[in-house]
């Protein structure tokens, strides 16, 4: 039986998973996947509560956790949106989670400050996961990237992984990268407008584990060589600069004729949701895979995830 080390850990940062740490969530992770299609649901996590805490918009997050909790037996506060709570009258992150603390056993939260989660965990006794807190990180988005790209290759030993758009303000991907910075071995292709590229801290921390990262503007010089295509959002709502944003929102488009120069055995991936940066026609390649397993392994993840904070034995 391995250690379940996440037993009531909150979830902050990407960075603090060990390579153990994620094998066993990725383990588990399958485990979920069979469970969900045998038969749909388990009583699991049966007289738990899940408080879903969203400050900014979602979709895939929050639907993804309230489903991955009630498919596990257990039950969800979901606040999607906070302008009709407390929130609204000016309460404090701590006060509202210190109510919530009180409801629940496990608190899910998305926040548009830098270090917000770390904060709100400071003020709750159940675990908190951070469900993307500003500019910062997304660390259940890079877990089940990174089960995605487990399920199509065996290890990332001498792949290389091409990385484009927003990385200054994408958290996925500075979640992801955390994640990538324990695998040496990968080649990464950070592609971006210079005034968009990664944080240089990512870039250290990548460079310093053994990684390799090239940093370039033009997705051109890798698309043959990318065996990881992933594609990201400009992040609009981190724009003080409209019109910048306007300027930069399609800086890159992957559509049908740059994936025809694409590996036969390349995947593309998008945490989502797009907004232009790939084009629909790309969709119905085989090797898209973020409107199809790429979205459904955030369920299997997060239920594991879950399982994991809230039960010692999984
Ligand atoms: C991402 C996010 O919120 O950071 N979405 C998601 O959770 N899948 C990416 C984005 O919004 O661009």
């Amino acid at each position: 039986m391995k250690k379940n080390t996440l037993f009531m850990q909150d979830i902050i940062t990407a960075d603090q998973f060990s390579r153990q740490d994620i094998d066993f969530i990725l383990y588990v992770a399958k485990k979920m996947e069979r469970i969900v299609k045998k038969s749909g649901s388990t009583t699991m996590l049966k007289g738990n509560m899940m408080a879903a805490l969203f400050y900014e918009p979602s979709s895939r997050t929050f639907g993804s956790f309230v489903a991955a909790m009630q498919r596990l037996g257990g039950m969800v506060v979901p606040v999607l949106g906070m302008n009709n709570s407390s929130v609204a009258k000016g309460e404090t992150l701590p006060d509202t989670m210190r109510a919530f603390a009180s409801y629940c056993d496990v608190i899910v939260l998305r926040h548009p400050e830098v270090g917000s989660a770390k904060l709100a965990a400071e003020f709750s006794d159940p675990p908190v996961i951070n469900a993307g807190d500003g500019i910062d990180e997304h660390p259940t988005q890079a877990l089940l990237d990174f089960y995605t790209i487990c399920n199509h290759f065996s290890g990332i030993k001498g792949l290389t992984v091409s990385i484009v758009g927003d990385l200054l303000n994408g958290r996925t991907v500075h979640s992801l990268c955390h994640l990538l910075s324990l695998y040496p071995g990968a080649i990464i292709n950070l592609i971006s407008p210079q005034m968009l590229s990664l944080p240089k801290s990512s870039i250290a921390q990548l460079t310093k584990r053994g990684v390799t990262t090239h940093e370039m503007e033009k997705l051109d010089e890798v698309i043959g060589k990318t065996d990881i295509l992933y594609v990201t959002r400009v992040q609009k709502e981190r724009f003080s600069d409209l019109k910048l944003y306007e300027k930069l929102k399609h800086y890159y488009v992957i559509s049908s004729p740059v994936v025809k120069r694409m590996k036969k055995t390349a995947i593309i991936m998008h945490p989502l949701p797009r907004v232009g940066e790939i084009t629909t026609d790309v969709d119905i390649d085989s090797r898209a895979v973020y409107m199809r397993e790429q979205m459904r392994n955030g369920l299997y993840v997060r239920m594991a995830v879950l399982a994991l904070i809230l039960k010692k034995e999984v």
